[in-house]
């Protein structure tokens, strides 16, 4: 029997959909992704707000953090690489027993865009092209996303996208304002998902 491939290096890279390009990040895309994460609007939301380039490319540049970034690129934009995307392979929880079943077979997201190409529907384009690949070629059993509760445009993109909420917590998170807030997580099967057309 032949195994399903359960890591990004198997997959046929890039993918593309109707607009935009999404392959494996690079050491090259420092700049390019530091344009927009760089910016509060978007750094408010997530795990790490650096202040300097050189304290965003030490992360960045990990082998891990890596292996688990996508860009997603817009044909013809300047600059062309317009958002980028986690898809961190990870195992389930299991009894101990059985654990081997369990790893590897699910992936958390995670999705941004830079202002300037927001509400055009890229996010929602290449995360889907992304969760088919991650379904389809990856063969993965179940994926995740979280938020906190005030990341509107985040949660409610999760749920267009056909996600669930499994969880609500209640100022279970603290932001870096100092604020602990309300979070979501969402997560979606492989057997609840239909494939988008096309
Ligand atoms: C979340 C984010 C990636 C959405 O990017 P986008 O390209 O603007 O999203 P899309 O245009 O594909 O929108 C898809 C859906 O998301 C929802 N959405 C997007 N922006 C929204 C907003 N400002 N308010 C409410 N819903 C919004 C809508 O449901 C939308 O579908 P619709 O247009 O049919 O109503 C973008 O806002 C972003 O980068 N935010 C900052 C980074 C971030 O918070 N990342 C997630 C951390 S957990």
């Amino acid at each position: 029997m032949v195994e399903t491939p359960r890591s990004l290096d198997d997959v046929d890279w890039p993918l593309r959909t109707e607009r935009l390009v999404i392959r494996r990040a690079t050491a090259d895309d420092l700049d390019a992704t530091w344009s927009f994460r760089r910016l509060p609007e978007i750094s408010e939301w997530l795990t790490a707000a650096p202040e300097t380039r050189e304290e965003y490319a030490e992360k960045f540049l990990e082998a891990d953090r890596l292996a688990v970034t996508l860009v997603i690129e817009l044909p013809g934009a300047d600059p062309a690489v317009i958002g980028d995307l986690m898809v961190a392979v990870e195992d389930a929880w299991a009894q101990r027993e059985v654990a081997d079943q369990a790893a590897g077979v699910q992936a958390e997201l995670g999705w941004v865009i830079h202002p300037d190409q927001q509400g055009h529907g890229y996010a929602r384009e290449a995360v889907e092209a992304t969760i088919r690949m991650c379904f389809q070629d990856l063969g993965l059993r179940r994926l995740t996303a979280g938020c906190f509760s005030a990341n509107e445009a985040s949660w409610r993109m999760a749920e267009k996208l056909g996600m669930r909420r499994e969880t609500a917590t209640v100022r279970g998170s603290l932001h870096r304002s100092g604020t602990w807030m309300d979070g979501y997580s969402y997560a979606l099967l492989a057997d609840e998902w239909t494939p988008p057309a096309g």
